[in-house]
């Protein structure tokens, strides 16, 4: 794929998930992602929330095509992000969990729990994320089906 097919890619953490997050930022620029990172931006305590809706807002407006957040478990910036109508966020730590978040339920933000996942899992399971296609058919309606 040249790089300007890639997806722009939208990011966000905590505290807890800031190391990861760069770590995760420095593979996807490597490849030829544009990555919009949306913080936080230190190792400094501070609330996920804060992170999460503007890069919740970036990937449902389509200025990012896809995202990839994470705080310490991944639970409270799921729940966040999950608020957003138009956000699917899926909580993975392997990269069969991002498969099927991908095949099935077309998530269109990657979580990862930055302190229960080894790096070289975490970047697999990202690589698995960006490169699986939504089935569509029966999934399409149960998906229409999640905004309440
Ligand atoms: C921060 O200590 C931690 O609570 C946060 O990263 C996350 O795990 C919350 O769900």
């Amino acid at each position: 794929m040249s790089s300007s097919a890639l997806p722009v890619i939208g990011m966000c953490s905590d505290h807890a998930g800031y190391e990861l997050k760069n770590i995760i930022k420095e593979m996807l620029v490597e490849k030829g992602y544009k990555v919009v990172d949306f913080g936080t931006n230190s190792e400094e305590s501070c609330d996920y929330p804060d992170y999460a809706h503007p890069c919740a807002k970036a990937v449902e407006s389509g200025e990012c095509a896809l995202g990839i957040a994470m705080c310490g478990t991944g639970n409270g910036i799921s729940m966040t992000l999950n608020k957003h109508q138009g956000i699917r966020a899926a909580l993975c730590w392997a990269p069969e969990l991002a498969k099927l978040a991908k095949e099935h339920n077309n998530a269109n933000i990657l979580v990862l729990p930055a302190r229960f996942i080894e790096t070289e899992l975490a970047l697999k399971t990202v690589e698995t994320f960006l490169n699986t296609p939504f089935e569509g058919g029966r999934h399409e309606r149960r998906i229409a089906k999640i905004p309440v």
